[in-house]
């Protein structure tokens, strides 16, 4: 079957798809259920319709173009990542999966491929944590990993529940229907930058992975006593914020004591207040997102953050409130997928190199309920969430050509 990939047309959609922002381009902020969010996926659901596929949307907003296949009862084969984005991220983490694997549905069908098994484009939503705190939400729901009640209770930092902004977004239905039945994919496949350096630097143009990381996050709500900086002597104080440092650092020390290159934390919010310069901090919002591949050498971490909590309630006088958001076991890959992808590097010449994925993925819960494997391609640097990252159209054009010749193979024809 000779795939041809329209690369021109691909970079052309994802430079579009990277209008739909609320920021500066080149930066690119998409955030769920706003305006921005909801104008990117019309455009995308008028690509899918453009190109003889199906379209529905669960009540979340997941969003599935299908291709039927000539056996429709069987488990389909799909494939797609997210297009939502991070504030002042760039054009390719998510979007590559997304219209990538449009592209591959599209060079599939233009060579006049005749699938077996119904072939399926997810657009999840909200892979990011940016809205309700938790990442993976539309593929969490969709693998049953999170609950219809436990989606219920989300709310946002601004008061609003994850029901309502739903609604407002035209997202109706009972969360109920989100889950997908059992054996409803016989395979997924994400192609994604690989949002790190090491393609990159052994020259390598695809990494099929292995695993993805298991992440977990903590909410600290840190409070201790205001008081004017001038007046309150140093001996007398209960500064929220020096508890919420010894704590960003005692997870830094537990993560780097593994000596495990897999083992990262970080705090990546930390809300002062009154954020003032002349007043004692006197609450402090902490949250850090602890990973490793090794679930045992994560919970360490975690721990480790518990002992420090405690260590600074007697230290300082502070009250700490804890909420774990979410601590998710790692993925792994299906060997099916993943011999799928060695064939599929195989029939072009291409190289590639087995590694695992720091970063998560909608990957991480849909290996929860078909076989699954991800496919990545080099960005520039390793370069992500940030408005200069950058994927190159021929390691574009390479991984959509593969990511196509699995997906036929895995559809059957
Ligand atoms: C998702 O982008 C992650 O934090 O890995
Ligand atoms: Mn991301
Ligand atoms: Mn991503
Ligand atoms: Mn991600």
């Amino acid at each position: 079957m000779d795939i041809r990939i329209d690369i021109d047309r691909l970079s052309r959609e994802l430079e579009t798809l990277a209008s739909f922002t609320d920021s500066l381009p080149p930066s690119v902020t998409r955030v769920l259920y706003t305006p921005t969010d909801l104008a990117a996926r019309e455009y995308l659901k008028g690509l899918c319709r453009e190109a003889g596929l199906e379209v529905r949307e669960d009540p979340l907003g997941n969003t599935f173009a299908c291709w039927i296949g000539e056996d429709p009862q069987a488990g389909a084969v799909g494939t797609g990542s997210h297009i939502d984005a991070i504030p002042h991220a760039g054009r390719y983490d998510g979007t590559v999966g997304v219209l990538g694997g449009l592209e591959a549905l599209r060079a599939l069908k233009s060579a006049g491929f005749r699938p077996k098994r119904s072939l399926e484009l997810l657009i999840f939503t909200s892979e990011e944590p940016t809205r309700f705190g938790i990442g993976c939400l539309g593929s969490r729901m969709l693998s049953g990993a999170l609950s219809p009640e436990a989606a219920r209770k989300l709310e946002d930092k601004d008061g609003k529940t994850l029901e309502e902004a739903r609604w407002e977004a035209g997202f109706l239905g009972e969360l109920e229907e989100v889950p997908l039945p059992k054996g409803y994919y016989s395979a997924f496949v994400e192609l994604h930058i690989e949002q790190g350096p090491i393609l990159e630097r052994q020259q390598i143009p695809l990494g099929v992975v292995t695993a993805i990381a298991a992440p977990a996050s903590l909410r600290l709500i840190i409070e201790g006593e205001g008081g004017h900086a001038g007046a309150v002597l140093m001996h007398e104080r209960h500064d929220a914020f020096l508890a919420a440092a010894e704590i960003a650092l005692a997870a830094e020390a537990a993560a780097r004591a593994t000596g495990a290159p897999d083992t990262v934390a970080t705090s990546g919010v930390c809300e002062v207040f009154p954020g003032a310069i002349n007043s004692v901090p006197s609450l402090v919002r902490l949250e850090l997102d602890i990973r490793d591949i090794d679930l045992l050498r994560r919970d360490g971490v975690v721990n480790a953050v518990y002992k420090a909590c405690e260590a600074q309630r007697k230290k300082r006088g502070v009250h700490i409130g804890l909420e774990v958001l979410n601590a998710d076991p790692p993925a792994h890959s299906s060997p099916k997928v993943v011999e799928a992808l060695d064939r599929a590097c195989a029939a072009y010449g291409l190289n590639y190199l087995t590694m695992v994925s720091r970063a998560y993925h909608d990957s991480l819960f849909m290996a929860r309920i078909a076989p699954t494997a991800m496919l990545f391609i080099p960005c520039k640097n390793g370069w992500s969430h940030r408005p200069d990252e950058y994927a190159a159209p021929e390691h574009i054009e390479q991984g959509v050509r593969v990511l196509a010749h699995a997906l036929a193979e895995l559809a059957g024809s």
